[in-house]
């Protein structure tokens, strides 16, 4: 799908990071843009900077654990603009470092909540908007953690492997439905956000002895990092290529390839 002046897309997760990113690469393509979010202050900060900048901006708050609520949030994109181009299911929250057998049953519910849920509780308001127009797009945010194994996030990484198979199998559907329709995983490395610190306030993480304090200091220990822009830039291109996956960061392809050739080393031989 081409990303063009006077469509329409709706973001979650936009009031920080790899969100906020995505509107701002939207809004210099001319996008219209609904901005959502649990937090409603950075929400709020968010579009008023979008909105300095010249972009058309509507606001809706909303939890995307709860269908109800991202059912009102596609709503009121109708009412707002009539039509819906784009859907990024993007919002989410990190879990706690620790091995599997010692992670909370809690921590499983909020992750399976906002970063599987979140996204089926998209795809079900949105799809049947995008189906009756013939055309549109769902950018899925999962993690380069949903390509290979990340030893201490099995919250985490479970849901990002979810969600990649979830986008694997939506693009079949959708283009069983019509070729014009379609959707795209994003599965980055490292990306500057304070993802740490937005989970910490959401009660999802405690920030325990050991987190690091930012993106950047795991970034000192495994590589480079990419800006949340350069994150929405490597999306908007995998999507306007036709590509299913973006996957942009240090080390990620490498990461992705071993586990493939793994599960195909484990294959039995034709
Ligand atoms: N930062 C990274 O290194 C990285 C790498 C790969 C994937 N990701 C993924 O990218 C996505 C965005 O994360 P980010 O790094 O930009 O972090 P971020 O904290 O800057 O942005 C996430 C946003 O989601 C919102 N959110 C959380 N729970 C919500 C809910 N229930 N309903 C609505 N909004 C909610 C937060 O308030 C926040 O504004 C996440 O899904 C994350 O897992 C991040």
């Amino acid at each position: 799908m081409r990303v063009e002046k006077e469509q329409v897309a709706v973001v979650t997760g936009a009031a920080s990071g790899i969100g906020y990113g995505l509107a701002e690469a939207l809004a210099a393509r001319g996008v219209r843009l609904v901005l959502s979010d649990i937090r409603e202050d950075g929400l709020a900060e968010a579009a008023a900077s979008l909105k300095a900048a010249g972009a058309e901006v509507v606001t809706v708050p909303a939890d995307v654990r709860d269908q109800s609520s991202v059912t009102a949030l596609a709503d009121r994109t109708m009412t707002a603009y009539g039509r819906v181009d784009l859907v990024c299911n993007n919002a989410g929250v990190v879990s706690p470092a620790a091995p599997l057998w010692e992670q909370r049953a809690d921590t499983w519910e909020l992750m399976i909540g906002v970063k599987l849920l979140g996204v089926v509780h998209g795809v079900t308001a949105f799809a049947p908007l995008l189906i009756e127009r013939g055309t549109g797009h769902f950018l899925n945010t999962a993690s380069s953690g949903g390509l290979a194994p990340l030893p201490d996030r099995t919250p985490y990484t479970t849901t990002m492997h979810a969600v990649i198979g979830l986008t694997e199998t939506l693009d079949v559907e959708l283009k069983r439905v019509a070729p014009t329709l379609g959707a795209t995983v994003l599965c980055p490395g490292l990306v500057d956000t304070p993802l740490g610190r937005n989970s910490a306030a959401l009660g999802a993480i405690e920030l325990p002895p050991g987190t690091p304090a930012s993106m950047r200091d795991l970034a000192a220990r495994n590589g480079g990092i990419l800006t949340p822009r350069e994150t929405a830039e490597a999306a908007l291109t995998a999507i306007e290529s036709g590509h299913l996956h973006a996957a942009p960061g240090t080390g990620v392809t490498e990461r992705a390839r071993a586990r493939v050739n793994t599960l195909l080393n484990s294959l039995p031989a034709t």
